[in-house]
């Protein structure tokens, strides 16, 4: 146990996650950091445990065959006096949603670039997310090791496509075969990478670039370009401003190779150095506005994620509770504030790298997990008082709607269940019309559907089939009361609800959309709902 004050226990917290297009080496550089923080003894660990979880757990095949992966989890470990927690983000593009949710309890992201590709689609919209949370971001240049793109172009291309100022710390020599190392910026020293024909432990230890052992590592022309290089973009980007980087102006650029664990011990340190503790959440408390401190005395804290059966002998869900203020310590119970349930959390798990142990006590910025059976939901506060909410997390209109139909109609109570479980973890959206006995399904892409028929057939034995739905919109719906149920009157046929029982128009087309929100000025059509 601590016995600093919840203040200081949060001040040597770093919550980030890493955000990248798919291949660009997000499971490489999190095995890196890993192992730079400390938390494996060798690389190829992650990967293995991966694949231990995932022999147990059948449903994850499909991110075993596709090479993705599905479910974001968090990892912990201690270095140099801090308490890192890497939120595992998951990359393909169908899981968004519980990306942007994984977004919200982080305090800091690294962007990870190929060095060949520079900004990727996916790069880009989840840079945006986090912009949108004012989330600051640190830049690795993935794969230097490869051919790369001029790293002139790659700053470039920051600044004009993500509007942020990009503050090189390091500057490459070179890339793929002639990549040499880098070039320290800050204290004018080269870090020489070792060629992959070397042993492979260890890249040589810095040199001062003014030094004569520079040649050992560096032919005359190299050097040349690398200290033109080096001058030129001191000369054009601005200086490093930790300020403006906390504001989300400004982001400081690593380069390295993850899989030759090159730049990866830079990228920890500053991120130790310069990312930054969790701070005061915007919330509610007893219906006022405030900002819960790190350092307050009650525990508070919200979930951002649940999953299910991480381990299918207890058929338990986890839920993900980000800790905001207060210490907190194993027993201890915690109010629900929208149902006012108690409950006391006897077993909380935190995330080692290691593997999953009780955790004694957590604090502001740490993530721990609650096992209980549905009573926990994403988007939810606790707190001691129960008093504490902070704002919700988004739900958003689902893409694709479709049916679903129990195979063995003798198991259709099963089935609402089941999906009922699903739609409560937020994996996939679930509407009931007010006509009619189906179950519409929506998700934001269509791989979600496949995880879900995978799910329901290993954990709940249910064979389903989906087929197209004659919906291609949900909208929820605000406005005053006599607005709504005019509304709702006259187009019963196309209404449902959803998992919390509030109104769901279904449209079919987006054109259908439209053309109520003309008629019906007075009733809002949601995109996004923030559970109350
Ligand atoms: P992701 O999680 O972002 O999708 O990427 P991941 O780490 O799985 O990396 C994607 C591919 O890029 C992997 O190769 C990985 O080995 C490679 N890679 C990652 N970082 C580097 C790097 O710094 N340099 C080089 N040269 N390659 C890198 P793969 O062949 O697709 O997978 P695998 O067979 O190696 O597992």
């Amino acid at each position: 146990m601590s016995s600093n004050s919840p203040a200081a226990e949060a001040a040597r917290r770093r919550t980030f996650a890493i955000i990248s297009h798919p291949d660009a080496g997000k499971t490489t550089l999190t095995e890196n950091l890993l192992l730079a923080g400390g938390a494996i003894r060798a690389a190829g660990q992650v990967r293995a445990r991966g694949e231990n979880r995932r022999t147990r757990s059948d449903w994850m095949k499909i991110e075993r065959e596709r090479g993705i992966s599905v479910s974001a989890s968090v990892m912990t470990f201690d270095h140099d006096g801090l308490m890192f927690n890497l939120l595992d983000t998951p990359g393909h593009e169908d899981f968004s949603e519980d990306t942007y949710r994984t977004l919200t309890a982080a305090d800091a992201a690294v962007m990870v670039l190929d060095a060949a590709k520079g900004i990727e689609p996916q790069t880009l919209k989840l840079f945006e997310v986090c912009r949108l949370r004012d989330i600051p971001i640190v830049t690795f240049i993935n794969k230097m090791d490869r051919e790369a793109q001029d790293p002139f172009a790659l700053l470039d291309e920051i600044a004009s496509k993500l509007a942020l100022d990009p503050a090189p710390l390091y500057w490459p020599a070179g890339s793929g075969g002639r990549f040499k190392g880098m070039l320290d910026l800050r204290r004018n020293r080269f870090l020489p990478f070792a060629k992959p024909s070397a042993d492979g432990h260890g890249h040589p230890g810095p040199v001062a670039f003014q030094s004569n052992a520079i040649v050992t590592h560096l032919d005359p022309d190299e050097q040349g370009e690398l200290e033109e290089g080096a001058m030129l973009v001191q000369e054009a980007a601005k200086p490093f401003d930790p300020q403006s980087f906390l504001e989300g102006h400004m982001t400081p650029v690593f380069f390295g190779s993850a899989l030759r664990h090159f730049g990866v011990d830079q990228l920890l340190e500053g991120l130790g150095a310069y990312a930054p503790p969790p701070k005061a959440v915007a919330a509610a408390r007893g219906g006022e506005g405030t900002h819960i401190a790190p350092g307050e005395k009650e525990v508070t804290g919200f979930v951002f994620k649940v999953q299910a059966n991480m381990d299918p002998n207890h058929r338990d869900r986890i839920a993900f509770l980000k800790l905001c203020s207060g210490r907190f310590t194993r027993g201890m119970k915690l109010k629900v504030q929208n149902t006012g349930r108690q409950l006391s959390v006897n077993a909380p798990v935190m995330f080692f790298a290691s593997d999953r142990e009780l955790a004694e006590d957590a604090f502001a910025g740490d993530v721990i997990g609650i096992p209980n059976h549905g009573v926990l939901r994403v988007g939810d506060s606790l707190s001691e008082t129960g008093t504490v909410r902070f704002a919700g997390l988004p739900n958003f209109a689902p893409e694709i709607l479709q049916r679903v139909r129990v195979k063995d109609p003798l198991k259709a109570k099963h089935l609402k269940k089941a999906l009922e479980g699903l739609a409560e973890e937020g994996v996939t959206q679930l509407f009931r019309p007010q006509m009619g006995a189906d179950f519409i399904v929506g998700a934001v892409g269509q791989l979600q559907f496949e995880v879900m028929a995978d799910r329901l057939a290993n954990e709940y034995a249910l064979e389903v089939i989906f087929e197209p739905s004659p919906y291609a919109e949900a909208r929820w719906l605000g406005g005053e009361k006599a607005d709504l149920e005019d509304f709702m009157g006259k187009h019963r046929s196309a209404m449902a609800t959803d998992i919390d029982e509030q109104p769901v128009f279904l449209a079919k087309s987006a054109w259908e959309i439209g053309y109520v929100s003309e008629r019906y000025p007075k009733v809002r059509f949601e995109r996004t709902k923030e559970r109350a």
